[in-house]
């Protein structure tokens, strides 16, 4: 690699040694911070206008200044940006070739107390706020293909499960809209960050403000932040923000992962509830009759590859010394994974659940008389005993029924009555799916009604 002098790097002066050739590579950044180049462009050419306004540049230099930078993007877009090997990272490559396009003369002002600390710390925020507005929108079409399918198919009964053990008759609507909710708070916590994202560092200099009095109100404006970085240290040193944009996608993958581990236990054939579509399948190499979930597989994978980004950036930060330290530089990886990969995971999840096919009738056979068992307690509750008792008195059932190899509903009336006199004729009306969902109509509950309101909250949620 390169193995000239340190001297003719950006920052060489003071230098009169070579960089180490693996040393030169192992600090060089550009290979991944390059994604940033319209970030540091647009808040170079805000830069370059504030240095207008407090006479660093003349109008004239200032024209010529952004015409030079907007011709740098150009080349990045296009993809002819050519970089030289002393290019260490986005801001310094961007410098470097302003200055070939316009002469150093003037370019050579661009940097007049700006550092790069407050301006990747810019960069960063700026780069972020443009992903967290796509991935607010992704996550909002996987919230909505979710009410829709809820929506058309709330006739379809199955069984709830607490231990995977079957537990009581629900919608597969109120199961869908369970994960809906949990995305729902996901989407507000992403959109309660965003203006902590959206703090203005530039203008900070490298630990100590600025010594030109730019206007840091007139680059908040220019630039689009909500507010200004207050202490010019904790504007260099700052990287919370992509801490708590991990810690988030952490806990939304983690939500990725519980959906995908449901619906991949329900394509089992064992329960034979849902199939994915091919889109989202995949086949085995050598057993033909394969077809695996992969891509729910995935999603539940990627969950402990993002919070993994979040641990160990959170031990980065740890034990860091005020302001800039160049570990800080780790931020980037884990961060671009992170929102490459929740961005990924929220449009391939989008399409699973768009596409699979629910069968409707393998949810029915699942659903046994023992998931009656509450109800058939709460029969008695109404005829006014105790909760307690009922409890007890329904389990005798279930044993009983157990015993007989049969189903609650095979037993007779009088078999009830022996179990307690309380029980009636019309305890034969306790055995129907459909009118224990129905009763469970408290807010929250599974019922046609309270599925209405789940469906329009969620909804208005999304406005
Ligand atoms: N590439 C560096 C980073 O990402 C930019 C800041 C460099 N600042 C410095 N003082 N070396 O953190």
């Amino acid at each position: 690699m390169s193995d000239r002098p340190a001297k003719q790097k950006l920052w060489g002066g003071r230098f009169t040694g070579k960089t180490d050739p693996l040393m030169h590579e192992f600090n060089q950044s550009l290979k991944y911070d390059q994604r940033m180049h319209t970030a540091d462009i647009r808040g170079s050419i805000a830069y370059a206008k504030a240095l207008t306004r407090v006479g660093i540049l003349t109008k004239e230099e200032e024209t010529k200044m952004i015409e030079g930078l907007e011709a740098v993007e150009r080349e990045w877009t296009i993809g002819q940006f050519k970089a030289e090997p002393d290019d260490e990272d986005i801001h310094t490559a961007n410098e470097r070739r302003l200055s070939q396009l316009i002469g150093s003369e003037i370019g050579g002002k661009l940097h007049t107390g700006r550092s790069r600390n407050d301006q990747v710390a810019t960069d960063m925020r700026l780069w972020l706020l443009d992903e967290v507005e796509d991935i607010q929108a992704s996550l909002k079409a996987l919230i909505r293909v979710i009410i829709e399918r809820a929506d058309k198919e709330r006739d379809i009964l199955l069984p709830g499960y607490t231990h995977l053990q079957r537990g009581q008759p629900i919608r597969w609507s109120h199961f869908l809209l369970s994960h809906a909710l949990s995305f729902r708070y996901d989407l507000e916590r992403l959109q309660q960050l965003i203006p902590r994202i959206s703090v203005l560092p530039l203008g900070s200099g490298a630990l100590a403000g600025n010594p030109f009095a730019v206007d840091r109100e007139f680059l908040a404006k220019e630039l689009g932040f909500k507010s200004l970085a207050e202490n010019s240290m904790w504007g260099v040193g700052d990287r919370d923000f992509i801490a708590e944009f991990l810690m988030w996608a952490s806990l939304t993958m983690t939500h990725m992962s519980r959906i995908s581990e449901d619906l991949i236990i329900y394509s089992t054939a064992e329960f034979g509830f849902v199939t994915l579509s091919d889109a989202y399948s995949t086949g085995s190499s050598i057993m033909p009759q394969k077809k695996n979930p992969d891509s729910l597989e995935l999603l539940r994978g990627k969950s402990g590859r993002i919070f993994g980004h979040m641990a160990g950036f959170m031990m980065t930060l740890k034990g860091l010394p005020s302001t800039y330290n160049k570990d800080l530089q780790e931020d980037k990886e884990p961060l671009f994974d992170a929102v490459d990969n929740i961005s990924a995971s929220l449009k391939i999840a989008e399409g699973v659940i768009a596409t699979m096919e629910v069968y409707g009738d393998k949810m029915r056979q699942a659903l046994t008389m023992d998931v009656l068992a509450t109800d058939l307690a709460d029969y008695l509750v109404r005829k006014g005993v105790p909760f307690r008792e009922t409890h007890h008195v329904s389990g005798r059932a279930v044993a009983s029924a157990e015993a007989r190899r049969c189903q609650l509903n095979d037993l007779n009336v009088d078999d009830y009555k022996k179990l307690h006199p309380k029980f009636d004729d019309d305890v034969v009306q306790v055995f129907d799916f459909e009118a224990s969902v129905e009763r469970r109509m408290a807010i929250g509950g599974p019922s046609r009604k309270t599925l209405d309101r789940q469906i329009s909250v969620l909804r208005a949620a999304l406005q």
